[in-house]
């Protein structure tokens, strides 16, 4: 029997936010991720475009400062906890951020139409993820950047870095991979592999 992974992502929905990584809601662990992401991202304002965003969390976060982000995601539960958080935050955020159900895989985005595509902890669930990559390189403006964050966890899911590099090298000519080890990001020790990738097409 096939498992429908919207339904799964619905069902992970509700406590999706407790993990601290994902909720950022300790202030260091937020601080941690603002950090990283402000290191590689280009400066505010520019437009942003959130495959998979989840409840929201990066959006809010970089709309906080100063970024235009339009999220997606193809799970009506995890959409709406993102317009939950998005309702709750200051109007000059709100102002910032859309969020809209759809697929990252054929995310719909007009050829050169953002500067940055930013995907964290989906890729590794992606089907075809070369295909899904080559379509977002393909929405990025002249100079524009794609910033993906992923791992191959203890859990036993996700994409080794070494085989998201080789992905991402496809469409992309210039490929970074940092490992990311600090317990700050994850609000614990880890032991499995956890990697940010920046590239350019
Ligand atoms: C591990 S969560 C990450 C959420 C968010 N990016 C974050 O880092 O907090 C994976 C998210 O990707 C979404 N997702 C997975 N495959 C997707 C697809 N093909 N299209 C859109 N969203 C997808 C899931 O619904 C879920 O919200």
């Amino acid at each position: 029997m096939s498992v429908d992974p919207v339904a799964l992502w619905d069902a992970e929905a509700p406590a999706f936010d407790e993990a601290p990584d994902h909720g950022l809601l300790d202030a260091d662990v937020r601080a941690a991720w603002r950090d990283l992401l402000l290191g590689v991202l280009p400066p505010a304002p520019a437009d942003v475009v959130d495959l998979g965003c989840g409840t929201g969390t990066l959006a809010v976060l970089l709309a906080e400062q100063g970024y235009a982000v339009h999220a997606l995601d193809f799970s009506p539960a995890m959409v709406s906890l993102a317009c939950a958080k998005l309702a709750d935050a200051p109007r000059r955020v709100r102002d910032l951020v859309t969020v809209r159900d759809g697929d990252a895989a054929e995310p719909g985005l007009a050829p050169a139409s953002a500067d940055v595509v930013l995907c964290r902890h989906v890729l590794w669930a992606m089907p075809d993820p070369a295909l899904a990559v080559r379509r977002w390189v393909a929405a990025l403006r002249p100079g524009g950047r794609l910033v993906l964050v992923e791992g191959d966890w203890s859990t036993g899911a996700g994409l080794t870095a070494a085989r998201c590099a080789e992905i991402v090298g496809e469409s992309c000519a210039r490929v970074q991979v940092r490992h990311l080890p600090d317990p700050r990001l994850w609000g614990r020790e880890i032991t499995d592999e956890r990697y940010l990738v920046v590239a350019h097409p």
